[in-house]
């Protein structure tokens, strides 16, 4: 991996969520058999800009109440020493980690709240923004994004969501994020009318972003598009629904819960670059125990704390090289 740039390296976690491992991932809540992404899958707001300070006392209510609701499973979140485990890719308990992360809810919401994990969307907030420009408010905003290599997967995608999704849903927007397409694939696209198709603007943001094997764009899309919808369905090309899927179910939980994913059970702590953790002042091996949460699947519920507490520091650090 010598050839890659530190900036690149940072984010070059197929999945991320660290930091919502420690917040939210005993929240979420995953039905695999209705959204079974192909094995390739690897895995917002406005008002940043302020001074004002964030409700702490009110996002601390909102994390606790469902931190208090969530079905915690013992056997997602394990207290078995790494020391026992005999499957290195199992989550596990490190007891040699020296740095521990914080107990209460209010003082994980005051880190990531701290302005360095606010300001890079701030600064960057309306060349992000302009990637929503087009788009008016909606309830259900279904986004995924691609360049050409991805373009056939992609195609099968939208198949896939008007045959087993769409049917089920009286109103809603499918945006298509051009990563780079061909005029050809531009135009296939811009023929079909339940499509919005929306450029990306990489020649306004950090180069490291360019790299799209960095999937730094991923969050980005996602800070741009929340604010437009009251729920944002997130989907990599390679997402499939198997069945009609029970969208109403899904969207309910994530109103609930704030964010809903799909899981891989091994550790979120050997598939992600240390530099990641650190970014956010911790180690990874406070991250062991917790199994990784898929970002090529996502839901996202436009409230306060999915915006702030989640989405600004997530594409804070795809933004910093
Ligand atoms: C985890 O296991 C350790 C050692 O067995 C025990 O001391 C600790 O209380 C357990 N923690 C939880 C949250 O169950
Ligand atoms: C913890 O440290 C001890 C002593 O250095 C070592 O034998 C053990 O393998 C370490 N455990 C883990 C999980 O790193
Ligand atoms: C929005 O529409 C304008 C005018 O058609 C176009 O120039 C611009 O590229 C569009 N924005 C995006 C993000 O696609
Ligand atoms: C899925 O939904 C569509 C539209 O409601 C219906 O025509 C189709 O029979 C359903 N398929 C299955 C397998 O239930």
């Amino acid at each position: 991996m010598s050839g890659l740039s530190h900036g690149c390296l940072k984010r070059r976690v197929l999945s991320f969520i660290l930091l919502l491992a420690s917040l939210v991932a005993i929240l979420f809540s995953f039905r695999s058999v209705v959204f079974s992404p192909h094995p390739r899958v690897v895995v917002s707001g406005e008002g940043y800009g302020s001074t004002s300070r964030p409700d702490i006392d009110t996002l601390t209510q909102t994390l606790t109440v469902r931190l208090s609701e969530a079905e915690i499973d013992r056997k997602i979140v394990p207290n078995i020493s790494c020391d026992e485990e005999k499957d290195v890719r199992r989550p596990c308990v490190n007891r040699n980690c020296t740095k521990k992360l914080p107990s209460s809810p209010q003082e994980r919401l005051l880190q990531l709240l701290e302005r360095k994990f606010q300001l890079p969307v701030v600064t960057y907030g309306s060349v992000i923004h302009r990637i929503a420009d087009n788009i008016s408010q909606q309830d259900y905003i279904f986004v995924t994004a691609a360049s050409s290599n991805h373009f056939e997967e992609s195609r099968a995608l939208l198949k896939n969501l008007r045959e087993r999704v769409f049917s089920q849903l009286q109103k809603y927007l499918l945006v298509f994020i051009n990563l780079g397409l061909n005029n050809q694939e531009k135009e296939e696209l811009a023929k079909q009318e339940d499509v919005h198709l929306a450029d990306f603007p990489f020649h306004d943001l950090p180069p490291h972003i360019s790299t799209l094997w960095c999937y730094s764009w991923k969050p980005l899309i996602i800070q741009a598009l929340l604010p437009k919808t009251k729920l944002l369905i997130y989907m990599d090309s390679s997402v499939r629904f198997l069945e009609n899927a029970t969208v109403s179910w899904l969207f309910q939980r994530a109103v609930e819960r704030g964010l809903q994913f799909l899981r891989n059970p091994q550790s979120v702590f050997l598939h992600t670059v240390d530099a990641t953790f650190n970014y956010y002042g911790d180690q990874a091996c406070q991250y062991q125990p917790f199994p990784e949460i898929l970002a090529g699947f996502g839901v996202y519920h436009n409230e306060d704390f999915v915006r702030r507490a989640v989405v600004a520091p997530w594409a804070s650090c795809a933004l910093v090289p």
